[in-house]
């Protein structure tokens, strides 16, 4: 997944650029923004189908062909994995971690951008790559925490030394997750219910490289998405004290073993809370593609190989398609709502088909776990929430957003 670097004002412009002109435009020469759900939904189809890995390395080397793996084999596996993994055991260990990594901030000021984070990714680690020992697992974090600071920072680091610690820290995270997948293989680790251990078996067809590959997609796809969306849930529980107050009415008044075994439907308005807050702050804010093949689109033509841009945010905030889009209102998603959206390619947080969010159904749950422990264990103060503003970086990230956590 690319996710480009840009500032507040290169996304203002595209805003206005979008509503101006349709939703299609070219944003550079060799790249066209695809704003408009229709077409984005069409491109993404089209463009992803029969997508296979590339070749192994070691048989580019010996010119000779590997063999094919498709992708949708790769999901599938994961898919079904999720299936396992997403139980009302898994959310009450989620809840848990997410408890213990809250606990240890209690009492002090902290800057919530980067709790929620903690909170994210020390839930879904272990969903992604489990059974690590404490230096292979710090080894692995340090990595997901440097890719993190690069997407947050303001402007990031990027002298020669930086570049260099940062690929010596990916290379060792690389080499737990070579060593990890090698031990599975031969025995030497017990196997488990990890998004990684599918790739175990796909090991002889898809080769180290190709395997490396895979569960680097998962570990990225974690590190910076759920994380980003936990912080628009902060964001919004702190500025908006009547939806917090509904929360905490409903997460009351539920029991926890039934809440963590069906979150949908024990908690109907938290989980409409969340996906507004998906839709109002949906992280990556662009994701940038390239053309794998020639689509002509009205008076437009996409050759191959140039570049386009997709974002479920701009669709997210366009009056063609929401009313009000820039008034937070769970309530939109009553059925029948009037200022719902106006179709199913108007709410699109995870993507596109065929290369959408696998984790869309546990990221959602995550964030409700996360509303709950906030509207029943923890009171959490903001100063100066009026003042707080989102800046725009590789998601949205709210600025000085700093706060306490006490018991409530
Ligand atoms: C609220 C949390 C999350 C958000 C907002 C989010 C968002 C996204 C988006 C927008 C994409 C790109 C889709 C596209 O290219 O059309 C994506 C891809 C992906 N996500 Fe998530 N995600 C979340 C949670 C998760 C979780 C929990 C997991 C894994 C457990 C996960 C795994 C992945 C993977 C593996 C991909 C790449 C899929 C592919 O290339 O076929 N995500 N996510």
């Amino acid at each position: 997944m690319t996710t480009p670097q840009h500032g507040d004002d290169f996304l203002h412009e595209m805003r206005r650029r979008s509503a101006a002109e349709g939703g299609v435009f070219w944003v550079e020469d060799d790249l066209l923004a695809l704003f408009d759900p229709a077409a984005a939904r069409a491109v993404s189809g089209a463009n992803w189908r029969h997508l296979v890995m590339h070749d192994r390395f070691v048989d580019m080397v010996r010119r000779r062909p590997s063999a094919e793996m498709r992708w949708t084999r790769i999901r599938g596996a994961w898919l079904a994995q999720l299936h396992r993994l997403t139980t009302a055991e898994g959310n009450a260990r989620a809840l848990a971690r997410m408890r213990q990594t809250a606990d240890a901030r209690l009492g002090t000021d902290v800057d919530l951008v980067m709790l929620a984070q903690d909170l994210a990714v020390r839930a879904l680690l272990p969903v992604a790559l489990t059974g690590l020992t404490a230096r292979e697992r710090a080894y692995v974090v340090e990595d997901l925490d440097q890719k993190l600071s690069r997407l947050i920072a303001l402007r990031p680091r990027r002298g020669p030394r930086q570049r260099a610690h940062f690929v010596a820290v990916q290379i060792r995270a690389g080499l737990v997750v070579r060593r990890v997948l090698r031990r599975r293989a031969s025995g030497r680790r017990p196997r488990e219910l990890d998004l990684a251990d599918p790739v175990v078996d796909l090991l002889p067809e898809l080769g180290m490289d190709r395997a490396l590959d895979v569960v680097t997609a998962v570990l990225t796809a974690i590190a910076g998405p759920p994380g980003a969306a936990a912080a628009g849930v902060l964001y919004e529980l702190a500025r908006q004290p009547a939806w917090a107050a509904r929360l905490a009415a409903e997460l009351g008044a539920v029991d926890e073993a039934a809440f963590c075994a069906s979150p949908v439907r024990t908690a109907p308005v938290t989980h409409r809370f969340v996906m507004e807050a998906l839709r109002m702050w949906s992280p990556p804010l662009l994701l940038m593609r390239r053309a794998r093949r020639r689509f002509d689109l009205g008076e437009v033509t996409l050759r191959e190989g140039q570049g386009y841009l997709l974002s479920p945010h701009m669709i997210h905030r366009d009056a063609r398609h929401w009313d009000r889009p820039d008034v937070f209102d769970p309530d939109r998603f009553l059925p029948g709502a009037p200022h719902g959206p106006r179709d199913r390619n108007c709410y699109v947080p995870f993507g596109w088909a065929p290369k959408n969010c696998v984790g869309a159904d546990l990221g959602t749950v995550h964030l409700m776990l996360l509303c709950y422990l906030m509207a029943t264990r923890y009171r959490l103060a903001v100063p100066g929430i009026a003042t707080v503003t989102m800046a725009f970086r590789f998601a949205p990230v709210p600025q000085h957003f700093r706060g306490t956590l006490t018991r409530a």
